[in-house]
C-alpha cells in the first residue's frame, strides 16, 4: 500500500467518482471511502473509521512550513483549521461509523494562544466538533484555573484516565474514558505524567502511571459493559505509546501525540509506519498512529474489529493538508478577524535596552543579540527546572533574524527577532559529548555523524570556550570552561536548546525525538526582559578564535576522575 505517482493517478481518478475528496492522500484512504457501507461483515468484522489530530499547539491559522504565520504563501501554506475542518466534514458522511478526536496540545505556540489564551481554541475546537479530547502537557501550561474554564467551555467530552485533581473544574470535566455506544468502541484518555516537571499543574492535580491506569480502565469496562472495542487517546509520546500497548492486554488502536512524530508514506521524512503495530500484552495486534504537529496532517485509519474486538486489518494513512485543500469559509473569516488584535499586542513594550542588540555578526562570532536570547534560556530553566539546574545554553545563529535596537522593546520586535515560535528544549550528553558537539560548532561539521553544521551557534555566560580555526575540523578547541570548570568526561550536563535543533535542524545536534518542548523562545525572552532590564549586554569572550595550540588533554579517559569531584552534587547557581 506504498503511494506512488501511479497510485496517486488512480487516487485522483477515484476521487472524482466518489466526491470532492481532498487530493494529498493516499491510495489507502480512497479504496476505503469507496466502501461507505458499514456493519458485520460475513465473517463478523465491524469497521470504524477513525480521524484524529494532535499538537495543533494554536496553530489556529495556516502556516508556512517552519510553523510561523503563512506571510509568503508561494512558498506554501500549510494546515489551519479551516482546512481541518472543511476536510473532515466531507470525509465523516462517508463513512457510516466514524469517530474524530484530539489527542492534546491545543495550547502554546502562536499568538492566537499568547493573546487569547484558551478562549479561541475552545471556540474553533468546539466547531470541529471532535468526538473527544484528552489532555496535552500544555494544556497546563496556564495553571489549572485557565485550563478549568477552557474545559468548562467545550462542548464535547474530555478523557485522561491518569489524572486525578480535586480542582473543581477539572474534576467535574475530565473523565478517565468515554463509550460510544453507536460504534460499540470504548476510548480511554492518558496524559503524560511528565506535565508536573515541564508545565503548571496545580497541587491538587496528580497524574498517575498510564499503563496502571488505563490497565485498570479496560478491565473496568470489560467487566461492566459489553463494549469489546476499546483504544486509547494519549498525549505521552510515540515509544511510550509502543511501550503502553505492549503492556497491556485488551487495547486495538492507540492515537497519540506529544513527539511530534510523523508517521507513514506521505511524509518525507517519516519515522515510523503508519499505523506502527505493536504485540499486546495479550499477543494480539495493536495499531500505533500519530499524525506529526501543528495541524498539518489529519490522522485517518479504518480499523476492521473481530467479535473480540481485536483489529483483523486496517486502511488509511495521515491525510494532507496544504494550499490544494480547500478551507471552511465560515471558520477561516472568524480566524482572519481575530488576528486584528494581535497588532495592537505587538505594540506592547516589554522591556528596554541600553545598547543595540546585534545580530548581524551572529553567524561568525559572539553576538549581543545571541547572547541574550542564550541567557534568557539558560535563566528559564534554573528559575523553573524541578530537577539540577541547566549547565549552558545553545542556540543556533540562523534562528536569530533581526536586530533590536537600543530603546523599548516591543512584542513585536522580540516576534521579528524570533519568529519561529520554537521551543525550549533540554538534552543531556556526557562531558565528552559536550566537548564533540561543541568541537562540531566551531569546526562546523557535526562530530557525531560527520555531516557539515549549516548554522553558526551562540551560547550563554556559563561558556567559555577557545578555538583554532587554522586546525583541523574536529580537533579545534584549545580550551572549554563551563561555570569556570573543565569539562569532565563522565559526567552529564544538561544543555538547554531549542526543539528545532533538538530535531536536528542544522545538524547542531544528531537528530532525537527524545525530547519534550517546553515554553516558547519568545516568552521566554520576554519573561527574562520584564526581570532584567535594561539591558547591558556586550562581548564578554564566551567564544573566541585564537592562534594557540590545544594544551594537553585536561581530563584524559584514562586518568581517573578527580576524587573531590565523585558523587559530589554540583552547586546549584543561584543567579548570573
Ligand atoms: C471493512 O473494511 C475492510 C477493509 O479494512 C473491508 O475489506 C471490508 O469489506 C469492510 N467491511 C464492511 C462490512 O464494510
Ligand atoms: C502552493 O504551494 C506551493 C509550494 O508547496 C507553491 O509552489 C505554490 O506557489 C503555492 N500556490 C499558491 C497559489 O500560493
Ligand atoms: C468561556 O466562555 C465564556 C462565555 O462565552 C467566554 O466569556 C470566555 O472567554 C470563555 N473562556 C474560555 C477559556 O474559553
Ligand atoms: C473528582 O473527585 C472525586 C472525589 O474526590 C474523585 O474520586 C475523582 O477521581 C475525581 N476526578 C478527577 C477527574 O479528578
Ligand atoms: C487540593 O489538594 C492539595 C494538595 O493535597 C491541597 O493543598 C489543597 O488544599 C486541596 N484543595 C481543595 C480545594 O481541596
Ligand atoms: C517607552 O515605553 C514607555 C512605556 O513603557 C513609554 O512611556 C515611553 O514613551 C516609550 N518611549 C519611547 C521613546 O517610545
Ligand atoms: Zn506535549
Amino acid at each position: 500500500m506504498r503511494t506512488s505517482l501511479a497510485s496517486s493517478a488512480l487516487a485522483l481518478a477515484l476521487a472524482g467518482v466518489v466526491s470532492a475528496v481532498p487530493q494529498k492522500v493516499d491510495e489507502d484512504h480512497l479504496y476505503s471511502s469507496r466502501l461507505a457501507k458499514r456493519g458485520l461483515d460475513a465473517d463478523g468484522n465491524f469497521n470504524v473509521s477513525f480521524f484524529h489530530i494532535n499538537d495543533v499547539h494554536a496553530h489556529l491559522d495556516e502556516f508556512s512550513s517552519s510553523g510561523a504565520d503563512c506571510t509568503n504563501p508561494s512558498r506554501g501554506c500549510y494546515g489551519g483549521y479551516a482546512r481541518v475542518k472543511h476536510t473532515v466534514d466531507e470525509l465523516r458522511p462517508l463513512y457510516e461509523d466514524s469517530l474524530w478526536l484530539n489527542a492534546g496540545d491545543e495550547f502554546q505556540g502562536t499568538l492566537f494562544y499568547t493573546y487569547y489564551r484558551g478562549e479561541k481554541i475552545a471556540e474553533t475546537i468546539n466547531q470541529l466538533g471532535f468526538d473527544a479530547m484528552t489532555l496535552g502537557n500544555h494544556e497546563f501550561d496556564g495553571g489549572d484555573d485557565e485550563l478549568g474554564e477552557f474545559l468548562l467551555n467545550l462542548t464535547f467530552p474530555v478523557i485522561s484516565a491518569n489524572i486525578q485533581s480535586n480542582h473543581t473544574a477539572l474534576n467535574q470535566t475530565i473523565i478517565p474514558y468515554k463509550i460510544f455506544e453507536d460504534q460499540g468502541v470504548a476510548i480511554i484518555g492518558a496524559t503524560t505524567p511528565t506535565t508536573r516537571n515541564i508545565a503548571n499543574p496545580g497541587p491538587g492535580t496528580r497524574f498517575l502511571d498510564v499503563v496502571d491506569s488505563v490497565q485498570a480502565c479496560i478491565d473496568e469496562i470489560r467487566a461492566t459493559t459489553d463494549i469489546k472495542r476499546i483504544v486509547a487517546l494519549t498525549h505521552i509520546g510515540y515509544a511510550e505509546d509502543q511501550a503502553l500497548a505492549a503492556a497491556t492486554s485488551g487495547l486495538s488502536l492507540v492515537m497519540g501525540g506529544h513527539s511530534h512524530t510523523p508517521l507513514g508514506d506521505l511524509h518525507p521524512n517519516p519515522q515510523g509506519d503508519y499505523p506502527t503495530v505493536v504485540q499486546g500484552r495479550d499477543g494480539h495486534d495493536v495499531f500505533v498512529v500519530q499524525a506529526w504537529r501543528w495541524g498539518e496532517y489529519v490522522g485517518y485509519i479504518d480499523v476492521s474489529f473481530d467479535a473480540d474486538g481485536h483489529p483483523v486489518s486496517y486502511h488509511g494513512g495521515p491525510i494532507h493538508l496544504d494550499n490544494t485543500t480547500a478551507q471552511d469559509a465560515a471558520l477561516q473569516a472568524q480566524i482572519d478577524e481575530w488576528r486584528g488584535p494581535f497588532e495592537e499586542f505587538a505594540g506592547v513594550v516589554v522591556g528596554y535596552t541600553n545598547v543595540d542588540l546585534v545580530q548581524a555578526t551572529c553567524q561568525t562570532e559572539e553576538c549581543t543579540l545571541g547572547n541574550v536570547m542564550a541567557d534568557a534560556m539558560y535563566e528559564y530553566r534554573l528559575e523553573t527546572s524541578e530537577d539540577r539546574p541547566p549547565d549552558f545554553a545553545l542556540i543556533n545563529a540562523g534562528g536569530i533574524r533581526a536586530a533590536i535596537e537600543a530603546g523599548n522593546v516591543t512584542r513585536g520586535q522580540v516576534l521579528t527577532s524570533f519568529p519561529f515560535g520554537n521551543a525550549i528544549t533540554e538534552l543531556t550528553f556526557s562531558g565528552a559529548d559536550v566537548r564533540r558537539l561543541l568541537e562540531g560548532c566551531v569546526s562546523r561539521v557535526n562530530q557525531f555523524n560527520g555531516e557539515p553544521i549549516t548554522s553558526g551557534f551562540q551560547v550563554s555566560a556559563s561558556v567559555r570556550l577557545r578555538y583554532n580555526p587554522a586546525l583541523d575540523p574536529g580537533e579545534r578547541i584549545v580550551s572549554l570552561l563551563i561555570d569556570g570548570e573543565e569539562v569532565v568526561d563522565d559526567e552529564d550536563y544538561i544543555v538547554v536548546t531549542l526543539d528545532f535543533l533538538a530535531g536536528g535542524g542544522d545538524n547542531m545536534f544528531e537528530l532525537t525525538t527524545d525530547y519534550v518542548p517546553l515554553d516558547l523562545q519568545d516568552e521566554v525572552l520576554i519573561r527574562y526582559l520584564g526581570n532584567n532590564s535594561p539591558i547591558d549586554a556586550e562581548i564578554e569572550g564566551r567564544f573566541e578564535a585564537t592562534d594557540e595550540l590545544p594544551g594537553p588533554e585536561p581530563t584524559s579517559s584514562a586518568a581517573p576522575p578527580t576524587s573531590t569531584r565523585t558523587c559530589i552534587p554540583r552547586p546549584r547557581v543561584t543567579g548570573l
